[in-house]
């Protein structure tokens, strides 16, 4: 299959879970892909295994999103495709949430995908396509959620704005909005009490009865980043039905 032949990617939070499930698809059809990660060894891992390029980026820190932008313009000229999909779950009860948790959560998930994207744009192709990696929590009043949830709304309407800002340079920005996906997030996120009793319950109450696959919401990410060239500001749910019966 080379569906993405001759195409390049960036997939920023690739070193595991939705972000590699994203860079493996791209790279068996073809395409060439770096990848991001904090992790020396996780980065390592996924290089050899997965045949991809890697940089050891963390996309909250200014210095390492310009030396993404001068890697991505060294190894590719300009890119066709940019996932912005690293993010932290978190952070407990409203009553127990500090400043430091808030701040953590907003960091990770909001300002670094806004700041990737600017960091990026001036190596993305005309008609490149951008996706950010939302979630449908940032739609309804789910418990322990609060700042995760918010941090995601804002992304959400980051899809919108950037979108909007972005169309002269014929550049798309989207979102793809994962629901319950069995990637261990929640696990190394939460107490593992809290992200069990939260597994159970999203199985349970999911119209198709079971969690996603990484792969599922890979699929989606790169329709949206590559076939759905008349969308733009738009939000697609993978997630079993449970935003929408
Ligand atoms: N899993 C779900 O059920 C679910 C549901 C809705 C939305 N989402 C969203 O989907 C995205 C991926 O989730 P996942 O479950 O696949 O998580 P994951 O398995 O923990 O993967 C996160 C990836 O992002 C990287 N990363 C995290 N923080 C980073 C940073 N500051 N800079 C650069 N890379 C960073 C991680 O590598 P390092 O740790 O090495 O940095 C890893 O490669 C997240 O935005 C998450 O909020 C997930």
């Amino acid at each position: 299959m080379n569906t993405y032949a001759g195409k390049s990617a960036v997939v920023a939070g690739g070193t595991s879970g939705i972000g590699l499930a994203i860079a493996e698809l791209l790279r068996a059809g073809g395409a060439r892909v770096l990848v991001t990660g904090r992790s020396g060894t996780g980065l390592a891992e996924v290089r050899d295994k997965y045949d991809l390029l890697t940089l050891r980026s963390d996309a909250t820190v200014a210095a390492d999103r310009a030396e993404l932008a001068d890697r991505v313009r060294a190894e590719f000229g300009t890119i066709d495709a940019l996932f912005v999909n690293a993010g932290v779950a978190g952070a407990g009860p409203f009553e127990q949430v500090t400043e430091d948790d808030y701040d953590r959560v907003f960091d990770a998930n909001t300002k670094a995908p806004f700041f990737t994207v600017q960091s990026l744009v001036p190596v993305l192709a005309a008609g490149a396509g951008v996706v950010l990696t939302t979630s449908i929590v940032n739609e309804n009043g789910l418990p322990d959620l609060s700042v995760y949830s918010a941090s995601k709304a804002a992304l959400r309407s980051m899809a919108r704005t950037l979108g909007r800002e972005l169309l002269p340079r014929r550049i798309r920005v989207n979102a793809v909005s994962p629901g319950p996906i069995d990637t261990g997030i929640l696990q190394r996120s939460l107490p593992i009490e809290v992200a069990e009793q939260m597994i159970a319950g999203y199985t349970e109450s999911n119209p198709m009865g079971r969690m996603g696959q990484s792969v599922e919401v890979a699929r989606a990410a790169a329709f949206l980043a590559f076939d759905a060239t008349f969308t733009t500001g738009a939000e697609l749910a993978v997630d079993g039905g449970a935003s929408q019966l």
